[in-house]
């Protein structure tokens, strides 16, 4: 029993590990590195297996990444892929149905990865195929069936690799007509004659093939032949030429009637060289490319002298080393290969100078470029022969690149260079320019760019067409150059664009990265033809004038074209627009049209100022307002009288039973019948009641205020030094302002609580309805519709009545405190 669930539990450890195993690297994660083109750029994303992708993406890089297989799953739904590049991984096996769906997919690179067969039917899919790269792959060979065969549109292929041994006579049928053919067979052991022959046209053909013209010239002649078409140029990588063997099979080559080599990274010895010159005797080869290259000879290539090398029209050679540099002799003796062509090229390779005897030989010379060599002033005068017009039929001099520093050596050197057109001067040490300089009257393009120049002189010719002075350090520019055509001044300190009229001609002017702040319509119009116009990363400051004219530009609104695209315009001022693209700027009315701005808004601000006066006007407002100060200030002396009075208290004010607020229009009234009524003691009333005869002690505004007080404060204390407020109400009342206020302190007090009961009486004088009253009187309105108050009868017999109900009104229950 024991043992049985032992082998249970180790079959369960078994399956748990191969299920593990069996999906190492778990859930396939996602890219999404797609651009709006639906370019999908996943390279270097540390992926295992092939990352989910958007199955709109046109093109998929996958380069640099640690993908190791292909499923037939990975790609599937990808109909509209038109680029898939697996470059760089580690892919070792690919479904045979894993591109099936890739309808579309015009370029498959698979270069650099670990497929040890090829299979056929990966590409029966692929008849959109143009361009498949299966280089430095460890097949040794391209499969049993042909894998070619179905793609019918292949232009460009490159196969091959460390490990590629045998090509076979069928392994590239199919395919008939390329544009580019590069073939890796550094260590091809066997190649059935005729596997590359079928192919033709051919565009450009690259073979690596070191192993066999070391150790298999046989086979590297068959591969030759196969290939060498005149019109197809031959570049040949990687090549170890030594003896007179090595370069046998370029007689097949030179049999075909090669017209163009190149030898990208290739050793050889004299021997190698003179053996291939004789070779390649009378061939019409045009032109020599040779780039990285290393000589181990002296230079004594003299033993060919016999050979006719009369086609050559073109000579490249860059990145030279020579071993024996101190032993390596002059080029004299080649006068029969320097006389003829017309275009040299000796780049990057430690010239330091060229012998003017040299020179002389190159007497069909049109074109010399000598950039990126060890030339000073004084080794170009001698390659110049000091300025006598040696390459007399010179056109373009490139010293591009050399320790030269004096802008006059070179103009001298030129100058009799009668057909000169082009002159490469830049990147040289160049710090400052003489007032006047000789130059051929033909030179139309000059390139002084790179050097130190902080100003420009009349040196400058004025035959100039093209003039490129960019990163140097100029702060201006004026000149009067009437052809020129393209003007290029980018990395200088320009602060603004130079004025149009010195360049009537100007078509392209380039002036990136200065220190422009802003430019606009005027200075533009002042270039008569100026179209192309290249002004990015300079320091704008985003005025409205600016960014108006330089969106309207962009939209194609303008003359000119703003070549470099919008992206390069960014704003570098004001502090908030730093760094925004210019094209995106949107500034408000308010920065952009400040006085129309102030203006209006001043107005409107005006306008509804007035409008409101009007309103608080018409609302009576300012009444209110001055009311509530009024009664502000006076409660505030209201109360400090309060105070004083209890902290002295001493002397109680005189009191008074009753407050007469009135008009002074109705004052007749008030002094001729209410105070003798109501202040003078009364015998012969029918009422006989002794209290009700006491007379009463009226405050009367004019009688009883404190002269030199301030009314307000006065009427403050007499309403708080009587027991009750009467009110005489008539039109007049209404009219008056004081009164007014005086019925509100009754108001306010009331609600302060500093007297009890209905402090307030009401006489009409005059018949008068709540509806007469000024709605803003509300006060008023109020106390008339809350207190019973009493009317002035306008018959004479009811005037006793309305007095007794008066003292009745004023008594009232105050009575009960005395
Ligand atoms: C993808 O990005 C890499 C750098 O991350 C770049 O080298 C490569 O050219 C890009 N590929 C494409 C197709 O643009
Ligand atoms: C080089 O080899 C070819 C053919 O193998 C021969 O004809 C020629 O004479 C040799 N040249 C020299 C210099 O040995
Ligand atoms: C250059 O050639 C002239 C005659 O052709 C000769 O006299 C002179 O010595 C040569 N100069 C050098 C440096 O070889
Ligand atoms: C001169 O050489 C430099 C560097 O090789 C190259 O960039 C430049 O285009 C050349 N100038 C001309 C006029 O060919
Ligand atoms: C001037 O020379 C520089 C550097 O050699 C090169 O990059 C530039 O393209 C040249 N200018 C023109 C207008 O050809």
């Amino acid at each position: 029993m024991g043992q049985k669930t032992n082998i249970y539990l180790t079959l369960l450890f078994v399956y748990l590990c191969w299920g593990q195993r069996s999906n190492p690297e778990g859930e396939r994660s996602s890219c999404n590195q797609c651009d709006l083109q639906l370019a999908c750029n996943c390279s270097y994303g540390g992926f295992t297996r092939i990352p989910m992708v958007t199955d709109r993406a046109l093109t998929l890089d996958l380069s640099f990444n640690d993908i190791t297989g292909v499923t037939s799953d990975d790609l599937r739904g990808h109909r509209r892929l038109r680029a898939l590049s697996l470059h760089g991984n580690r892919v070792a096996m690919i479904h045979p149905s894993a591109f099936d769906s890739l309808w579309s997919l015009e370029e498959l690179d698979l270069s650099d990865n670990q497929l040890t067969a090829l299979n056929h039917k990966w590409f029966r899919n692929l008849e959109a195929l143009q361009k498949l790269n299966l280089l430095n792959n460890p097949y040794s060979c391209l499969g049993s069936r042909p894998v070619f065969q179905r793609l019918v549109r292949l232009r460009r292929l490159g196969f091959g690799g460390p490990a590629l041994e045998e090509l076979k006579r069928r392994d590239l049928s199919g395919v008939t007509e390329l544009e580019e053919l590069t073939v890796h067979g550094n260590n091809l052991k066997s190649y059935e004659s005729g596997a590359l022959g079928d192919v033709w046209p051919l565009g450009s053909v690259t073979l690596s093939l070191h192993g066999p013209f070391l150790t298999n010239t046989a086979l590297a002649s068959a591969v030759l032949a196969d290939v060498t078409y005149p019109e197809t140029p031959l570049i040949l990588e990687d090549l170890h030429l030594i003896g007179n063997e090595s370069v046998q099979p370029f007689r097949e080559s030179a049999k075909r009637r090669v017209r163009k080599i190149s030898f990208n990274n290739l050793f050889v010895s004299d021997e190698a060289i003179v053996n291939l010159l004789v070779a390649l005797d009378g061939v019409p080869v045009t032109s020599v490319f040779m780039d990285g290259v290393t000589l181990t000879g002296e230079g004594r290539w003299e033993r060919a002298k016999q050979t006719d090398q009369k086609s050559i029209d073109e000579f490249f050679v860059r990145n030279v080393v020579v071993l024996n540099v101190f032993k390596f002799v002059s080029f004299l003796q080649l006068g029969f290969m320097l006389k003829y062509p017309r275009k040299v090229s000796v780049i990057n390779s430690r010239v330091y100078v060229m012998p003017c005897n040299t020179s002389h030989l190159l007497s069909n010379l049109q074109y010399l470029d000598l950039s990126d060599n060890l030339l000073t002033d004084l080794t170009l005068t001698e390659t110049m022969c000091n300025g006598d017009g040696t390459m007399k039929d010179l056109r373009v001099l490139n010293v591009s690149g050399n320790a030269l520093k004096s802008l006059s050596t070179v103009s001298q050197q030129v100058a009799k260079l009668s057909k000169l057109t082009h002159l490469d001067i830049s990147r040289t040490g160049y710090i400052s320019m003489p007032e006047g300089c000789s130059w051929p009257s033909t030179l139309r393009y000059l390139n002084i760019s790179r050097a130190k120049l902080t100003t420009i002189t009349p040196c400058l010719p004025a035959t100039l067409e093209v003039l490129d002075l960019s990163n140097n350090d100029l702060n201006d520019f004026i000149l009067i150059l009437p052809a020129l055509r393209e003007l290029h001044l980018s990395g200088n300190k320009l602060l603004k664009l130079p004025p149009g009229w010195l360049f009537p001609n100007l078509q392209t002017l380039t002036i990136q990265a200065n220190t422009l702040n802003r430019f606009g319509r005027a200075d533009l119009l002042s270039y008569g033809r100026l179209q192309d116009l290249r002004a990015g990363q300079n320091k704008f400051a985003c005025s409205c004038d600016f960014v108006y004219f330089l969106q309207s530009a962009i939209k194609g609104g303008e003359d000119v074209h703003l070549a470099d695209g919008e992206e390069s315009y960014v704003c570098d001022s004001p502090f908030y627009l730093q760094g925004e693209p210019v094209a995106q700027v949107q500034l408000s009315i308010v920065v952009c049209h400040r006085v129309l701005f102030v203006s209006v808004s001043c107005g409107v601000a005006l306008f509804v100022g007035i409008l409101l006066c009007v309103l608080l006007w018409r609302l009576h407002a300012f009444w209110y307002v001055k009311m509530t100060w009024a009664w502000l200030r006076a409660k505030r002396s209201s109360l400090r009288r309060r105070h004083r009075r209890t902290r002295v208290g001493s002397e109680e004010l005189p009191s008074f039973d009753a407050f007469v607020s009135y008009s002074e229009r109705d004052a007749s009234w008030v002094e001729n019948l209410l105070v003798p009524e109501l202040e003078e003691p009364r015998e012969n009333d029918e009422d006989s009641d002794q209290r009700m005869l006491r007379p009463l002690t009226l405050c009367l505004h004019k009688r009883d205020f404190l002269p030199g007080h301030w009314i307000v404060d006065n009427i403050m204390s007499a309403m708080e030094r009587s027991r009750r407020t009467v009110f005489v109400l008539s039109e007049n009342f209404v009219q008056s302002d004081w009164c007014r206020y005086e019925l509100d302190f009754s108001h306010f007090q009331l609600f302060d609580g500093n007297a009890g009961g209905d402090e307030a009486i009401l006489i009409l004088l005059e018949p008068l309805s709540t509806d007469d009253i000024p709605k803003r009187f509300c006060k008023l309105r109020k106390l008339m519709s809350s207190t019973t108050y009493l009317e002035w009868p306008q018959d004479e017999e009811r005037t006793g009545e309305f007095w007794r109900s008066l003292r009745h009104a004023l008594r009232g229950e105050d009575e009960d405190d005395y």
